[in-house]
């Protein structure tokens, strides 16, 4: 495709939100927002409001058995999910944006990169009633393990790690595959100029212009790192090749020597 060529298709993200403009602000910058304008990505919300039915438009209700907080009424909500779907088409997931779905990782990511395109539905107030989830959710999502006040934030971490992944939407291909978590390490460092900032240096080895030495010192450096930083990811590292396992060796004999 030449620069100028739009693509055929572009990767379509609906977000069913009480809070459009969360979304649509947060999307127009920077590298999503080159996208959207490239035609890769398209992002559009649904807003449940507009599918409520009653004077006041309400979107939330009192929970049957009593409790404190509201829950998300179901016809509007349920509505803006199909809504979505007669949109993006039946073979998209419906992901409910949720603390108590399975944790984003960069495999999840790059699943959800190679359809079509997702809806991801935001929740506010205590949540959705469980029929919506049994029936009209394929799957849900969390960033971690805390609460948001809403599902936004967490639908906007999951647009930018699964869009960038859209050939493309980077520049350059080449690099996703390059960084923490696609090879099951954490990155190497990066420096960039002056070679000395107030009197701190970068390594020699990336000075001295040997591509090789290079190589094998970014890849002990993200051994390294892994297993200091995250053992969970060290561990299914496990067996090293016999290549990493001499460099991570060297690196240790090396560092009980000094
Ligand atoms: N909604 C509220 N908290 C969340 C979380 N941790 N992940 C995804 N959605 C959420």
């Amino acid at each position: 495709m030449s620069s100028n060529e739009q693509p055929s298709t572009s990767y379509s993200v609906t977000v069913v939100t009480l809070f459009p403009e969360f979304i649509l602000q947060a999307v127009g910058h920077s590298i999503l927002g080159r996208a959207i304008s490239a035609g890769l990505i398209t992002i559009s919300v649904i807003n449940p409001r507009d599918y409520s039915t009653n004077k006041h438009k309400t979107v939330d209700d009192y929970p049957f058995g009593g409790g404190a907080g509201m829950v998300m009424k179901t016809e509007p909500l349920v509505a803006a999910i199909e809504a979505s779907r007669d949109a993006n088409g039946c073979d998209t997931p419906v992901i409910y944006m949720s603390p108590a779905g399975s944790t984003l990782t960069q495999h999840i990511a790059s699943d959800l990169s190679q359809l079509n395109g997702m809806t991801l539905v935001c929740g506010h107030y205590e949540g959705i009633d469980e029929r919506v989830r049994e029936h009209w959710i394929d799957r849900e999502l969390s960033i971690g393990d805390y609460v948001l006040t809403g599902g936004e934030p967490a639908a906007m971490v999951v647009i930018d790690a699964v869009c960038r992944l859209i050939p493309g939407v980077l520049g350059n291909d080449a690099s996703p595959a390059d960084e923490s978590f696609s090879a099951g390490t954490l990155e190497y460092p990066h420096y960039t100029r002056p070679s000395d900032f107030r009197g701190h240096k970068v390594p020699d080895i990336l000075l001295s212009g040997h591509h090789a030495k290079i190589e094998d010192w970014r890849r002990t450096q993200a051994l390294v790192r892994t297993r200091s930083r995250r053992p969970d990811l060290w561990e299914r590292l496990q067996p090293l090749s016999k290549e990493d396992r001499k460099r991570i060796d060297t690196y240790d004999r090396l560092s009980e020597s000094n």
